[in-house]
Formats: C-alpha cells, structure tokens, sequence
C-alpha cells in the first residue's frame, strides 16, 4: 500500500498557516521490532492521552530555490536537531506530498509536558506534523472525501515519522498492526476500536512518575534493530499476539485483573527483550523496582486495579481506573520520595485537534 500521489503539486504555490495540538499515547500492548519501512512485528494498542500533548504550527512561503527550506522553532528556540529530524522525515514522504519541494516551511513546536521529563514526544511531534500536511493537501487539493480518509492518511504517514506516532491519531484507545479476526487492522496504519470500549476504561487514569529525565539511552529505532537478533524475538511476538488478543476481549469485558496482569506483563517484557540483546541494556533504575514494589503492595493491601506500565526508559506510568483516583492519590503521595519531580496527572484523551489560527 502507498500513497504516493505525482498530482499533488501546486500550480500556484500558496502561502499559508497551520496548526494542529496532537496527543502522546501510552501503549499497553508494545510495539517493539520493525521490519521494511516502519512495519511493525506485532500488532500493539495505546491508549491516547489526553494532556501529553505537542502543539506545532507551520508557516509556509513558495520556496525560492525549488528545494525546501526548513526553520524548525522549539519552545521559540531555533533547534538544528529537530530541523535536521523533519528534514529526514519529509525527504522520507516526499513522494506522497511533492509539493513539499515547492514550499519553505517555519515549524513552531512545543509540548504541553515539560520536555527535560524524558516522556517520548515522537508520537505526538510526528503525528501533528502528519496531520498538517494532510490538512494543507485538504485546503489546497481537496482530495479527502471522507474524515476517515483524512485521519487514516495521516496515521499511515505518522507511521513513517515514528511508528507510535500512528496511534495518536485517534482518540481513547487506537491500535496498529494486521491482526486476523480484526476488520481493517492494518500494519500501516493505525485505527480505532472496532467496538465499543467497556465504560470503566472512560477516562483511563495514566499519572506519569518521573524517576530520571535525562535522555533516552538507546533510541526506539537502536531498540527495535536489536530485536533482530534477539534470541527471544519469534516467541516476544507471539506473546504480543496473545496479549492483544485478550487485551481487546478485556477492553470490551472491563475484567480489571487480567488488564493488570497484560499491561505489566507487557512492560516486564519489554525491559526483558532489552536486557536479553546483544548488547544488553538495563533501562530501569533501582527506583523503578522500588516504585514498582511499592505498587504491588498498595494493589495487595487495598484490591484497588492499579497497576504500571513502562515505555523503554525508567519513568512509571501509573494506570487505574477514573472512579479510583482519589484513592490512588495516596500511593502517588507516596511515591513523592522517590523523585523531586512532579508527576504528570494524565488520562484517556480524545485525540488530535486542529488549532484555530
Ligand atoms: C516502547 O515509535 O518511538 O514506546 O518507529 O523507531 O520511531 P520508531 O519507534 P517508536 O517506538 C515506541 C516503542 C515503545 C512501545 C510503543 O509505543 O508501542
């Protein structure tokens, strides 16, 4: 599947503004190898948040010299590294959008969470990014005829930028990779639900513990190549297989206990195909175990469904229930001993918003 598109060039080249906010999301089932061109190895699910968000803003001239020309401004600051990223990830799309060789872009960027936290901004940097570009082929070439084809070409080139980045498209809970038995599930691009989520997932709780907010160790794209070789690998996915496919019977069942039991499984097992790579990684801090520890005694002592998930760094991500969230606010009153930073409050969201210039 592609969408490369040779007409989508600008007889008059335009000047124009765009903007759109686009959330982060917190994978429950973990995308974790890729293969080809950003095709994942497993099916995963997310779910959308709802205050983690990347606001960005393009300004776009006719380009001078028939090559793009490209500003990227974060938090107002010129940053090189992220011009440098865009610059990657439009060569990357350009035969889908040509007419980004007829423009100069200025890119305004900045997140909604503190950027020093070392939260992942690429799924939601890369989806906003997806999603202006498709909205300038919407003002200009009117080709979508539907919203859904808007939303499902805009996952489809997120996915080139970050592959979690397809997720964020869509709101409370998305999901991305072929998975029999799922209609249009698809390993390019992202989709929703295909049935209604259970009402206890409303608002799903997600308070973000902050245990070390310095830079990644190994990037996702280093951590999905070790995948490869990993002696694990071809089991890790059928496991991924199976977790998605009871996570989607819990999702529509509300069963809590067997959520607790996918979404840490899954986390454990992303730290454990990192440690089991060659070479291995441990991307944990004691006081990951600690606040973990922590979790399963407050689980224990008061039968509350909280339970943790991990991304591929050291920092918590603490989910339970909305009606719990007065009570979780103790264990997370708890845990202020193990970090000074604040944690983020967050939970399900509905998704990426066009921002009214
Ligand atoms: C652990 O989407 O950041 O967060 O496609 O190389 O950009 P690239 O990887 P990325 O990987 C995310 C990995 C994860 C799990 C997940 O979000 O599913």
């Amino acid at each position: 599947m592609n969408y490369n598109n040779p007409n989508l060039i600008f007889t008059t080249v335009p000047s124009g503004k765009t903007g759109w906010n686009s959330p982060s999301n917190i994978a429950i089932v973990k995308y974790w190898g890729k293969k080809g061109i950003q095709i994942p190895s497993n099916p995963s699910l997310s779910f959308t948040l709802n205050k983690s968000m990347t606001e960005t803003t393009v300004e776009f001239i006719p380009t001078s010299n028939n090559s793009n020309n490209l500003e990227f401004y974060f938090d107002g600051i010129k940053n090189t590294k992220f011009a440098e990223k865009t610059s990657t990830f439009f060569n990357r799309i350009i035969d889908i959008f040509p007419f980004i060789n007829q423009l100069d872009f200025k890119i305004f960027s900045k997140n909604t969470f503190p950027h020093s936290t070392g939260i992942a901004s690429s799924a939601s940097g890369m989806s906003a990014l997806a999603l202006i570009l498709c909205d300038i082929e919407n003002q200009f070439f009117n080709t979508f005829k539907t919203k859904e084809e808007f939303y499902k070409k805009a996952s489809f080139v997120a996915r080139l930028g970050s592959g979690s980045a397809c997720r964020s498209i869509y709101g409370n809970a998305s999901l991305w990779g072929h998975f029999d038995g799922i209609n249009n599930s698809s390993d390019f691009y992202a989709s929703e639900l295909p049935f209604e989520i259970n009402p206890i997932f409303k608002n799903y709780r997600d308070t973000i513990i902050i245990l070390d907010s310095s830079e990644k160790k190994v990037s996702s794209t280093a951590g999905h190549n070790l995948m490869n070789n990993n002696p694990f690998g071809q089991s890790r996915i059928s496991q991924a297989k199976n977790n998605f496919k009871d996570l989607i019977n819990v999702l529509k069942s509300g069963d809590l206990d067997y959520f607790v039991r996918i979404a840490e499984n899954e986390a454990l097992t992303l730290h454990a195909m990192m440690m089991t790579s060659k070479p291995s990684f441990i991307l944990m801090k004691p006081n990951t175990i600690s606040v973990i520890e922590r979790i399963w005694e407050y689980r224990k002592e008061t039968n509350i469904p909280v339970c943790f998930t991990l991304d591929a760094g050291p920092n918590i991500h603490l989910l339970y229930p909305h009606e719990n969230r007065n009570n979780v606010g103790e264990l997370i009153e708890s845990l202020s001993s193990f970090t000074t930073e604040q944690p983020i409050m967050d939970y399900m969201g509905d998704g990426p918003e066009k921002i009214n210039l």
